[in-house]
């Protein structure tokens, strides 16, 4: 049944293409004058197939975060194409793109900067319903705790300002703003890193129900191969701003193409080995 839906997904068109993207910043060294070009995105090829989740992995520093960023709007690139649902957006008029920003919503790592610590619960779920006039008055107030219970925070907890919240309840709060505004791909940037393991696996049990619930796609973005490899359908490997291998989980976890995607790997058994090794009571 598991394998009829798989086959039935990878017959759909992505969801997500991007072709041929580049982005280049220009950086000065600390202090001197001197300025050098680093190519965060180069000649970037990838596909995000829809109703899975895509882990995005890679060492810090290869150019996942620009990509997100270019993907969720947020970044201009330099050249190259995205495709998402069959439209090109990186050239799409500003109208066209107050449309589709909805559809694509970004959950960063750091939480507790990205949430105004000022704000309630329910003001930074409502926020962009607000701003795009979607709902108001009671209505809002009702969809507010619909979605603080659907991420497993109490709607009891609305009024509560986000620094009475832990780094993992944030982090659901997050994710509540970000399904607000029904998006198609939510991408979650290195949003696990600095959570302990245990909430990490809370987090990702809420992520593949969420998904179901809401038909999303899910790119999921992290440095740790181990943390994201597990529940990733297909994993997309960055390296030096370069996409080298995108494959399905099975296939990138046993037979891997890129030398760099083997050193990912071993580094992952070597700290899961090391783990165990360090155990009390193991063999
Ligand atoms: N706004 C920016 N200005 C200058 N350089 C940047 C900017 N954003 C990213 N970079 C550089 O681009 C490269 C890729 O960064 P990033 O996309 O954040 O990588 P990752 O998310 O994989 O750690 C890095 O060398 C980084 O210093
Ligand atoms: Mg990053």
């Amino acid at each position: 049944m598991a394998a009829e839906q798989a086959t039935k997904r990878a017959a759909r068109p992505a969801l997500v293409r991007v072709h041929a993207l580049s982005k280049r910043y220009v950086q000065r060294r600390i202090f001197s004058r001197d300025k050098f070009v680093v190519d965060a995105l180069k000649n970037v090829d990838v596909e995000i197939p829809p109703d899975c989740l895509t882990a995005l992995v890679g060492e810090s520093g290869s150019g996942k975060s620009t990509l997100a960023s270019c993907l969720a709007m947020l970044e201009t690139p330099d050249s190259g194409e995205i495709w998402f649902e069959g439209r090109e957006i990186s050239r799409a008029a500003a109208c066209e793109l107050e449309s589709l920003r909805p559809k694509i919503q970004m959950v960063f790592q750091d939480s507790s900067g990205a949430l105004n610590p000022r704000f309630s619960a329910a003001q930074i779920i409502a926020e962009p319903l607000e701003i795009q006039r979607r709902v108001s008055g009671r209505k809002l107030r009702q969809r507010t705790c619909e979605l603080m219970e659907e991420v497993g925070l109490s709607a009891d907890w609305a009024d509560r300002s986000a620094h009475e919240f832990s780094g993992g309840q944030r982090q659901r709060l997050a994710i509540a703003r970000a399904l607000a505004l029904r998006p198609t791909l939510l991408i979650l940037d290195e949003s696990l890193s600095g959570l302990d393991l245990v909430t990490q696996a809370q987090i990702l049990n809420l992520l593949a129900e969420i998904r179901i619930a809401h038909s999303l796609t899910c790119l999921l973005i992290s440095h740790d191969l181990s943390l994201v490899g597990q529940v990733a359908d297909h994993i997309a490997v960055m390296h030096k701003g370069t996409i080298i291998e995108r494959d399905t989980r099975q296939q990138v976890f046993e037979s891997p193409r890129h030398a760099h995607t083997r050193e990912l790997l071993a580094a992952t058994r070597t700290i899961a080995s090391a783990f165990r090794a360090e155990r009390p009571g193991s063999e």
